[in-house]
């Protein structure tokens, strides 16, 4: 794979026009992804028109709900014929499960660990799990490779563990990714595209460093650069 293909575009938008505006700005993106806020807003017209561009297509809705309902959930996900969707391991092995039996076609279903937004005092003191960031992602991702998921969503900060407990087929997709120079916004476990490539992660979720970019297809161009060649020129900015 190509390092063009392992960057996963978040197109965080409520419109389909914005949408459209940036992939045509965009022409090296090959994989998007699709979350509640655009899902909500435009249904799932828009899936088949991306895939209709050519677009593989990641559904990020985190399904979370009782095994029947993740079930049911799944079967009608899948119809979709998208390319990934996730469901969120804390919501047990038996959910997964479910999710996983329902499961069609060639998607691909992944597991979030814990948010890349999550930090240790978040996790021990708001979510009451105790331990660390890494061994509360390691532990969901043995629930979801037992349930037979196809990987899971971490930081890439936990895909070096990840891999050696789990195996290097286990797909490890990873938002959290921050460009050096560029601003963190609510993300608190991130690491630099090259850094994730190197620690293993399969694929990059990139949003705002490339969507919120006065200049996305600049914006994509170096980050390709800083992974491939290890240099970034970095004169892009957030608006
Ligand atoms: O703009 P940014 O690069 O922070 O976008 C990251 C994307 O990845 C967002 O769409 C967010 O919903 C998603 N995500 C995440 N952390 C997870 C799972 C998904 O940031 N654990």
């Amino acid at each position: 794979m190509n390092s063009a293909d392992k960057i996963i575009v978040a197109l965080d938008f409520d419109s389909e026009e914005e949408v459209i505006k940036l992939l045509d700005q965009l022409p090296q993106a090959s994989f998007v992804k699709v979350g509640m806020e655009l899902f909500y807003s435009t249904r799932s017209g828009l899936i088949s028109r991306l895939k209709d561009r050519g677009l593989k297509v990641f559904l990020d809705l985190k399904i979370h709900d009782i095994p029947n309902t993740a079930y049911g959930a799944v079967s009608v996900l899948s119809r979709l014929e998208c390319d990934m969707i996730n469901v969120h391991c804390a919501g047990g092995l038996e959910m997964m499960q479910r999710a996983r039996e329902a499961l069609q076609g060639d998607t691909k279903l992944i597991g979030v660990t814990q948010l890349t937004s999550t930090s240790r005092q978040v996790l021990n003191q708001q979510l009451r799990i105790e331990g660390s960031v890494e061994e509360c992602v390691l532990h969901y991702a043995h629930l979801a490779k037992q349930a037979g998921l196809h990987g899971v969503v971490c930081s890439p900060r936990e895909v070096r563990l990840l891999k050696a407990e789990l195996g290097k087929e286990f797909l490890a997709v990873t938002p959290g990714v921050r460009p050096r120079g560029d601003g963190l916004q609510d993300q608190k476990r991130v690491m630099a595209p090259k850094d994730a490539v190197l620690a293993g992660s399969d694929y990059l979720v990139i949003g705002r460093p490339i969507t919120k970019s006065n200049d996305p297809a600049r914006a994509f161009a170096d980050i390709l650069k800083e992974i491939e060649g290890g240099y970034y020129e970095g004169d892009h900015h957030l608006i």
